[in-house]
């Protein structure tokens, strides 16, 4: 083996070891206070809701429940973007008593969380690791709300064919979450994603893609009636092809 090449494994192995730390403290995406204050409040009532309809138990139990504790888990998250310890370590017990299926705890403890924000970005706690949270979870709030979810994927569709106007303030939202679940999803590849490093880079890069075209969407959309509607279109269908992307090569 040449020096040249020993060099470039050893720094490759060495790359392969810090993507590897990176991805384990996987920290909160970087967007905008104004941007995390909105989607924080948005998804505390969301996350309310969903608890009590989750506690009504049985179906309602099993369509909602994996949403509202993803809901707590990104609360969770904002609290981590914006400096607020409360919230952070607050919507993590929400989301250990979601996981127990004590929907009653889960509802008390939801009612003392609160929507600081505006502080400096907290050290990455490794919240992905916590209260047993998974990739199917992740997903969840992407599916219909009359099957627990958040619409996610059906606003973004009808907004690409303009059945539902791409308000500002609705897009900001929206990519908020897009971005916070792509942080997560980056955590979670799949069985197939992690059987080879070219699989698992590819999970990670359209994690990461659909992160980086998130905030882009919400840098626009902070422009609010300013803002180019063409460039807002094109961008959210760029999200919509990653998600398509890594469900066409990854998802049964
Ligand atoms: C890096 C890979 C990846 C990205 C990016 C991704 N997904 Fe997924 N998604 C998956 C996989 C894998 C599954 C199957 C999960 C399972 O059920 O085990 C899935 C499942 C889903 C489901 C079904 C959930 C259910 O329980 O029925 C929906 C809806 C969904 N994704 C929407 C989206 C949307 C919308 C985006 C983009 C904004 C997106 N996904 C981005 C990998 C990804």
């Amino acid at each position: 083996m040449t020096t040249r090449l020993r060099l470039l494994v050893g720094s490759t192995a060495l790359l392969a070891g810090f993507c590897f730390l990176t991805s384990a403290a996987a920290a909160p995406p970087t967007l905008p206070a104004e941007t995390y204050k909105k989607v924080a409040e948005t998804d505390l009532a969301q996350l309310q809701e969903h608890i009590a309809t989750a506690a009504k138990g049985g179906q309602d139990a099993k369509r909602f429940g994996p949403t509202a504790k993803t809901l707590a888990m990104m609360l969770a998250m904002y609290g981590e973007a914006t400096g607020d310890a409360a919230l952070r370590d607050g919507a993590v017990k929400v989301a250990e008593a979601i996981q127990a299926k004590d929907f009653a705890a889960a509802g008390t403890a939801a009612k003392a969380l609160a929507i600081k924000g505006g502080g400096k970005a907290l050290a990455p706690n490794g919240l992905a690791g916590k209260a047993k949270f998974g990739l199917e979870e992740v997903m969840s709030p992407f599916r219909g709300s009359k099957v627990g979810g958040l619409n996610i994927e059906k606003d973004l569709r009808e907004m690409i064919k303009g059945t539902t106007p791409a308000d500002p303030a609705a897009v900001q939202v929206l990519v908020a979450r897009t971005a916070v679940l792509g942080e997560y999803t980056a955590s979670f590849p799949n069985e197939k994603a992690s059987i080879n490093a070219s699989n698992k880079a590819k999970w990670e890069k359209w994690s990461k893609d659909m992160i980086d075209v998130s905030k882009k969407l919400d840098a626009e959309a902070s422009k609010g009636k300013g803002g180019d509607a063409k460039e807002i279109a094109k961008l959210l269908k760029l999200l919509d092809a990653k998600c398509s992307d890594c469900h066409n090569e990854f998802r049964d």
